[in-house]
């Protein structure tokens, strides 16, 4: 799988972006230094709110170059993950709390040479990715509660970022939810690897109308995060 050149990368979450402009919004990004695209897929019954399937993933695949980082916020995941895997997702991610054979979806999910990862809630223990460690390439920890975008980020989840990485050398830690320049500052420091970012992304888009002006203003907001 292609390397990224360095550490922190930077995940837009679709949530965020233009419901109605979803085309125009990944070009922005994309344009703007994004290396990642964050697709969060919600059901109605493991989180209060219902996103994108499996139609709306094949399309976005189509028209962007950016690998897709589908979060799977769904109960049985095992039952649709091959859907994600066929509409082209690069790295696919669940709640283990959701499935009944963690390790054995993690597996399935590496044999299709696609990056595997668990989701910790903020109220979920480093630990529970202990056991999973041999077919684990990330583990997502969530700094809001699951299901919606716009929530402030729970600070305390920072430091389940150290034990994560003294586990396993080449495990990737990636952060989601309420993250901002300011908080990102911490999370750098910390050497997390992936921070996810919607509202402070793509809430910049209020100040301007061109095209070229939300790559210009999504731009700064990707560098902000990125520290440079
Ligand atoms: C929350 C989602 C997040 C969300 C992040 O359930 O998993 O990915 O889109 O959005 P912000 O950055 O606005 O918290
Ligand atoms: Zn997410």
């Amino acid at each position: 799988m292609k390397p990224f050149p360095s550490y922190p990368i930077i995940a837009p979450s679709l949530l965020a972006a233009d419901p109605l402009n979803l085309e125009g919004e990944i070009s922005a990004v994309e344009e703007a230094g994004a290396d990642l695209l964050h697709i969060d897929v919600m059901d109605g019954h493991f989180v209060p709110n219902l996103t994108f399937g499996p139609h709306t993933v094949r399309a976005v695949k189509a028209i962007t170059r950016l690998p897709l980082d589908v979060h799977l916020m769904v109960n049985s995941p095992s039952c649709i993950v091959p859907w994600f895997i066929d509409a082209g997702a690069n790295w696919i991610s669940f709640h283990p709390e959701t499935e009944q054979h963690p390790y054995r979806l993690l597996q399935f999910i590496q044999s299709k040479n696609i990056r595997a990862g668990i989701v910790l809630n903020p109220g979920s223990h480093w630990r529970i990715a202990e056991p999973l460690l041999p077919v684990l390439d990330f583990v997502l920890l969530m700094s809001v509660n699951p299901g919606f975008g716009g929530q402030s980020f729970i600070s305390e989840v920072q430091d389940k970022i150290e034990p994560l990485l003294a586990l396993k050398s080449n495990l990737i830690v990636e952060i989601d939810g309420g993250i901002n320049s300011i908080n990102a500052v911490g999370l750098r420091e910390r050497k997390a690897h992936v921070l996810v970012a919607g509202s402070s992304i793509f809430g910049q888009r209020a100040r301007t109308t061109l095209f070229s002006e939300r790559i210009g203003a999504y731009s700064l907001a990707i560098s902000a995060l990125r520290g440079k």
